[in-house]
């Protein structure tokens, strides 16, 4: 099966977009499978940048692209993006995109729950304020709006009661005003015909690829360590963002999901709240953030940035099923004179090779480092192993060794072009 599955394996932010547009290229079905809008992914072909955030990053190449069953959909978010990528010159019309009729619909009051949360917390989360987890939520809950409903207008108005009789109590408590039942039943009314013509069966259009023997790239949006279950919780999205989840979320069997290959940072960033063992709040830290241009797609915020933590990729690769790594982002540790990996953790005296689940553990973790010498060198650019100064062909050994996952892409700047390929994930095995 020549089918190919890319995941984030730290905190997202790993350069997904770009790799899955280098992928989508060989591929002829692209496939969303879990999150959102809380996704950010920045796409640079020549002198263009797309911003991506639920579309699937196919629609760039005019590859037929599939919002899976597993992803919540924001239909005003969905619609603005369109707009702004024809805008961009590239029509997305329903024979590029493909929305799940079985996908949970994000709607205002659950960006308003997020954010009534956040705000009031004392212990926040830094999530995207999109309305994600509260839409999980409901989907779980049994109580969403899905994509198909819109077909359905008579059915919407006794779907609403039924969700707003709980979200309406959750409000109350925050003093916020009962949502406009009303005021809800017309958005949706209103943009029902111009979702309608997109929706359609993830699975079925999978089937149909795997018949026709196409390959599919399945994308991945977040990372391993933000999962719902793998990750920092609760310092985490409200998804399952390991490989498995491709499966469940566009309905295709776990065999079909093909190569795995996640995508790791050569240093280590972080958005929002929670535990970041390898974090430098210095100027080291300062540098980084600087060199590797560490600003949040999505929200904008300031990324942590500190070294890279071997003992959180080695587990991530295990956990999240990744057979490969493309790593990126190498150029941004040229001029270092050492560079630092973390290979185990100390706690109370103790050693620690993997991440304790408590989140009061991990908080309270002490990252032992080995240090390697650094290159001076620039390594931004490279299209070989024959450009690689020999101490950063020495550090990516030594990373492929503590992590356990062989490197299979090495990415050396934004531009598509600007990739090494090892080993070819739709292929080699
Ligand atoms: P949520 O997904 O908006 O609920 O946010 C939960 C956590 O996941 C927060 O720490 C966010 O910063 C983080 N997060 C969500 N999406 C992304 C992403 O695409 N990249 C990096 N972090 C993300």
């Amino acid at each position: 099966m020549a089918n190919v599955t890319v995941i984030g394996a730290q905190w997202g932010d790993e350069g997904k977009g770009k790799i899955i547009d280098w992928l989508s290229n060989r591929a002829e079905m692209v496939v969303r499978f879990q999150g959102g809008n809380n996704a950010g992914h920045t796409i640079v072909v020549g002198d263009k940048t797309y911003k991506l955030s639920l579309l699937p990053s196919g629609v760039i190449q005019g590859k037929r692209s599939i919002i899976g069953n597993g992803v919540v959909v924001d239909p005003w978010s969905l619609l603005d993006e369109i707009g702004r990528i024809a805008a961009a010159g590239l029509a997305i019309t329903p024979d590029v995109l493909v929305l799940a009729e079985n996908a949970v619909l994000v709607l205002p009051l659950h960006r308003e729950l997020d954010a009534l949360r956040e705000d009031a917390a004392s212990q926040k989360i830094g999530t995207t304020k999109r309305g994600i987890g509260p839409a999980y939520e409901d989907k779980v809950g049994r109580r969403a709006i899905r994509a198909i409903d819109l077909a359905d207008p008579a059915s919407l108005p006794g779907k609403i009661e039924r969700l707003l009789a709980h979200h309406n109590v959750l409000r109350r408590g925050f003093g916020a005003p009962d949502v406009d039942a009303d005021g809800l039943l017309a958005a949706l009314n209103e943009i029902a015909p111009k979702i309608a013509p997109f929706i359609g069966s993830s699975w079925r259009e999978l089937d149909a690829a795997r018949i026709a023997g196409k390959r599919v790239l399945f994308e991945g949006a977040q990372a391993v360590l933000l999962d719902i279950d793998h990750g920092t919780y609760p310092f985490v999205t409200s998804s399952n963002t390991v490989a498995g989840q491709a499966a469940a979320g566009a309905g295709v069997s776990p065999r079909a999901i093909g190569t795995v290959l996640g995508i790791v940072k050569s240093y280590t960033t972080r958005v929002g709240e929670g535990p970041f063992p390898t974090e430098l709040t210095d100027a080291t830290g300062e540098k980084l953030g600087v060199r590797g241009h560490e600003f949040g797609t999505v929200t904008g915020r300031k990324r942590r940035c500190g070294w890279f933590d071997a003992v959180l990729v080695r587990q991530t690769c295990i956990t999240g099923g990744v057979d490969g790594i493309c790593l990126t982002k190498l150029d941004v540790l040229d001029g270092f004179d050492e560079i630092n990996i973390c290979t185990a953790y100390e706690l109370d005296g103790k050693r620690f090779d993997y991440l304790p689940a408590d989140a009061n553990m991990q908080a309270r973790l002490t990252p032992v480092y080995e240090t390697l010498e650094g290159w001076q060198e620039t390594t931004a650019g490279a299209r070989s192993w024959a450009e690689l100064p020999a101490n950063a062909i020495k550090y990516v050994r030594r990373v492929e060794e503590l992590i356990g996952a062989p490197v299979s892409l090495l990415s050396t700047s934004p531009d598509r072009d600007d990739t090494i390929m090892v080993s070819d994930p739709f292929v080699d095995r």
